[in-house]
C-alpha cells in the first residue's frame, strides 16, 4: 500500500489543505495528515483541537468516513515518525513562489537524515493559491471575513477562539 505522511501544523486546516488531500487520494492509497506538536510554540488550537478539526473536514468534504485518510500528531522528526509509519513519501502541497526555497530546503534536510524517503510536492488548487493558516488566522483577528477560505466546521470555531 501506499502510504503519503502529510506532515504540518495545521492551525486552523484550511480548505487549501483540504483541497490537496483530496488531490492525493487519486495518488496514493492512504494519506496521514500528521499534525505537529511543537512544544516551542505556541499555537492557537491545542493538538486535539486541530486533529477533531481535520477529521470532520475531510468527512465533510467525502460526504462520509473517509477510511483512506488517518489523522495522527507528531513530535520530533518526520523522518523518524515516516519510518515507525511504514511510509517512505512525505508529501506537501506548493503555493506560490515563496513556499518554493522553503520546501526546498525542508526536503533536502530530510533526504539528508533519511535517504530513502522521498518528499513529493502537489501544486495548490489555484482556487487557494493565496489561503495559508497564517494569513486566515491573521485576517479574521482583524475583524476579516475568512469563513470561506476554511472548512464549514472551521470558522465557527476560529471566531470563537478569537472571541467573536
Ligand atoms: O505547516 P508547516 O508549519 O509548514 O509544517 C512544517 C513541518 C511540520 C512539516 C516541519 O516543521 C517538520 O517536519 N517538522 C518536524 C521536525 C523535523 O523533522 N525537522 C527536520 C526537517 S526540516
Amino acid at each position: 500500500m501506499t502510504i503519503a505522511i502529510y506532515p504540518g501544523s495545521f492551525d486552523p486546516i484550511t480548505n487549501g489543505h483540504v483541497s490537496l488531500i483530496q488531490s492525493g487520494l487519486h495518488a496514493f492509497e492512504k494519506i496521514v495528515v500528521a499534525v505537529l506538536s511543537n512544544p516551542k510554540k505556541t499555537p492557537l488550537f491545542t493538538v486535539n483541537e486541530r486533529i477533531e478539526m481535520i477529521r470532520e473536514s475531510i468527512d465533510d468534504a467525502s460526504g462520509g468516513p473517509e477510511e483512506r485518510v488517518e489523522v495522527d500528531s507528531f513530535e520530533g522528526l518526520l523522518v523518524d515518525y515516516c519510518r515507525q509509519k511504514g511510509a517512505k513519501i512525505v508529501l506537501r502541497g506548493l503555493r506560490a513562489v515563496a513556499d518554493f526555497e522553503y520546501e526546498l530546503q525542508m526536503a533536502n534536510m530530510n533526504r539528508h537524515l533519511e535517504p530513502g524517503i522521498e518528499t513529493m510536492f502537489i501544486m495548490a488548487n489555484d482556487a487557494y493559491f493565496y489561503v495559508s493558516s497564517n494569513l486566515v488566522k491573521e485576517a479574521a483577528t482583524l475583524g476579516g471575513e475568512v469563513s470561506r477560505l476554511v472548512p464549514p466546521s472551521v470558522g465557527p470555531k476560529l471566531y470563537a477562539k478569537l472571541g467573536r
